[in-house]
């Protein structure tokens, strides 16, 4: 995707598309009104499976919008370990294997531990909440993730005064991760928070979405969700959780500098040294958006940043 140079899911495992269709969306896309009109009153309630998710009311964190598509969210994706196109997550993970998974927390904090992932997620309460996700690239889609606050875990393992930033890895594992054969990136993926940032009550560990289990294409069985910040934030199958006194590595950051801060907070006054980030494209739509500052969460993250240029802190 963002690279300067030039096992397969079964289908039982993909909800039917219609079942997740929008159905204002249907309905718009259709150029027949009367047949949206016949989807809207006469077909049965259980072809929409937009009304039947979200289960229960809207939440605080939840945008208005419509989500994308289960189909959408599982088959365009962003995981190199897979392969660099928006397709081979989902055409080279079925091997990939996320139980048992462990996970390592380490570092800055008074009760480091080794967790089964069961172990690591089973005291909290997990949660649906249906985000903006805006990927660098210029295309957006809104996920219903399922998982809970990275700040619950954080209090959980007690960092010490020292712990400024949160580092985290994803598994390495070439047998099982064909990308990793080859290095387009460094491998394993790392990505990192500073404190308040890992602390705000929008950052989630994501386990599931759509109320199933991630898919292996998605990050399975636990990534990060930041979503005031692009996409490649959101690191995939997550095996470390590292507090550190300093600015920790990060991926894109290594690959190329001048192109991927640490911050890659949602900015459309700050270009990417190639394209503008003024204005985004959500999968399934045809027109282009206006991105919103902070990808719309400003209300919720702006003050962690008073004072800094973002513009050089980008
Ligand atoms: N995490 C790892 N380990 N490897 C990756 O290549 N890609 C990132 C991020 N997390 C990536 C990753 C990028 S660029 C994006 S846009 C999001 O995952 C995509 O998440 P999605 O495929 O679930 O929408």
């Amino acid at each position: 995707m963002l690279l300067r140079r030039g096992g397969n899911l079964k289908s039982s495992e993909i909800t039917p598309e219609l079942l997740y269709v929008n159905r204002r969306q249907f309905i718009r896309s259709t150029s027949f009104a009367g047949l949206g009109l016949a989807y809207e009153f006469l077909l049965p309630e259980f072809l929409s499976g937009q009304d039947r998710w979200p289960r229960g009311r809207k939440g605080p964190f939840d945008t208005d919008e419509d989500p994308n598509s289960y189909k959408d969210i599982t088959t365009y994706n962003n995981f190199y370990e897979f392969g660099v196109d928006k397709s081979d997550p989902a055409e080279n993970s079925a091997a990939f294997r996320p139980k048992p998974w462990t996970v390592r927390v380490e570092g800055e904090v008074k009760k480091p531990a080794t967790y089964n992932l069961e172990d690591l997620v089973k005291p909290y309460r997990l949660e649906d909440r249906i985000y903006r996700m805006r990927c660098v690239e210029g295309w957006s889609m809104v996920i219903p993730w399922r998982g809970f606050p990275l700040a619950d875990l954080i209090r959980k393992v007690e960092p010490t005064s020292r712990a400024k930033f949160v580092a985290f890895e994803t598994l390495f594992r070439p047998e099982e991760m064909p990308g990793q054969k080859r290095s387009v990136l460094q491998w394993p993926y790392v990505e990192g928070l500073r404190m308040d940032e890992a602390l705000n009550p929008l950052t989630l560990l994501a386990v599931g979405l759509y109320g199933k289990d991630l898919a292996n294409q998605n990050g399975a069985p636990m990534r990060l969700v930041v979503p005031w910040k692009y996409g490649f934030k959101g690191i995939k199958s997550i095996v470390k959780i590292r507090f550190v006194q300093s600015q920790p590595p990060t991926t894109w950051n290594i690959s190329a500098p001048e192109e991927y801060g640490f911050y890659s907070n949602v900015n459309p006054e700050v270009d990417h040294p190639r394209w503008s980030q003024k204005s985004e494209r959500r999968i399934g739509e045809f027109f282009r958006r206006k991105t919103l500052m902070f990808n719309g969460y400003a209300d919720q993250v702006a003050s962690m940043y008073s004072g800094m240029d973002l513009k050089r802190n980008f």
